[in-house]
């Protein structure tokens, strides 16, 4: 069942966006060579707190972190650890936020320091691709108009959709109806209609689409070995553009 949000649930959805994104800000701002990702996630756990929010990962199916950060060929629910950043790394951040029973949900990958120009590339389609989705995310549209406009774009670059992981409804729980794949699926999928909350997730690889999880049951790395990226925001639809609540 898909939960259409009414104007005072849009409301909540914003103060939850605004706190995941201010996270987010400061991860990106606590980027340097050296620093672990347990202090990056002690960092985001920290804003959230501050600003009246939940983490809302923690002990989510048992997750043992506030927020996933994951390097290199992670693709993503990378666990904090004792990992020291390197200069070329990339790293996603991935966070999550309640607010008065309200989630926000929201991912972006950043370089550490100077980084290749296949890494910057990687990371910049990928939010482009984000971007691309969206222009088809309004009401009267179709769930795939935006899957399949991710994916066209993506491939035309040369890189690999993650086929395994997909978006997901938001609101009052994490995940909601409907699943938001980033590739078409031979489906239209549902109709959009005002109200809706999305969040739009493409995870993209420089190699090929195949995942693998590591033993600790979360950690989802690239088969191959090859870079991956990820760019999520919790968006509204409306019956014009959509708003993007995890943005400042
Ligand atoms: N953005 C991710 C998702 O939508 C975050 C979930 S990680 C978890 O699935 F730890 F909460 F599971
Ligand atoms: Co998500």
């Amino acid at each position: 069942m898909i939960n259409i949000k009414n104007a005072s649930e849009i409301e909540k959805m914003k103060r939850a966006g605004r706190v995941v994104a201010l996270a987010h800000q400061a991860a990106k701002e606590a980027i340097r060579p050296g620093i672990t990702t347990k202090e990056l996630d002690e960092k985001i756990r920290k804003v959230i707190v501050a600003n009246g929010a939940i983490p809302s990962f923690k002990d989510y199916n048992g997750y043992p972190a506030n927020a996933c950060v994951s390097v290199n060929n992670v693709v993503i629910h990378g666990i904090p650890s004792g990992y020291k950043l390197c200069e070329g790394d990339i790293v996603s951040f991935d966070i999550g936020a309640v607010v008065d029973g309200f989630h926000g949900d929201a991912a972006a990958t950043h370089g550490v320091g100077e980084i290749s120009q296949e890494a910057q590339n990687l990371i910049d389609v990928t939010q482009a691709s984000f971007f691309e989705g969206i222009k088809y995310a309004t009401e009267g549209n179709r769930l795939s108009d935006i899957s399949i406009a991710i994916q066209q774009f993506v491939e035309a670059k040369g890189y690999s959709v993650v086929k395994d992981f997909v978006g997901h409804g938001i609101g009052r729980n994490l995940h909601e109806d409907p699943e938001v794949p980033n590739y078409y699926t031979g489906r239209r999928g549902t109709r959009l209609y005002a109200g809706m909350a999305l969040a739009i997730e493409p995870m993209i690889n420089v190699g090929d689409d195949e995942v693998e999880v590591l033993e600790d049951g979360w950690t989802v790395v690239t088969a191959d070995g090859s870079l991956s990226a990820h760019y999520e925001n919790t968006i509204i639809i409306t019956k014009n553009e959509p708003i993007i609540t995890t943005l400042l």
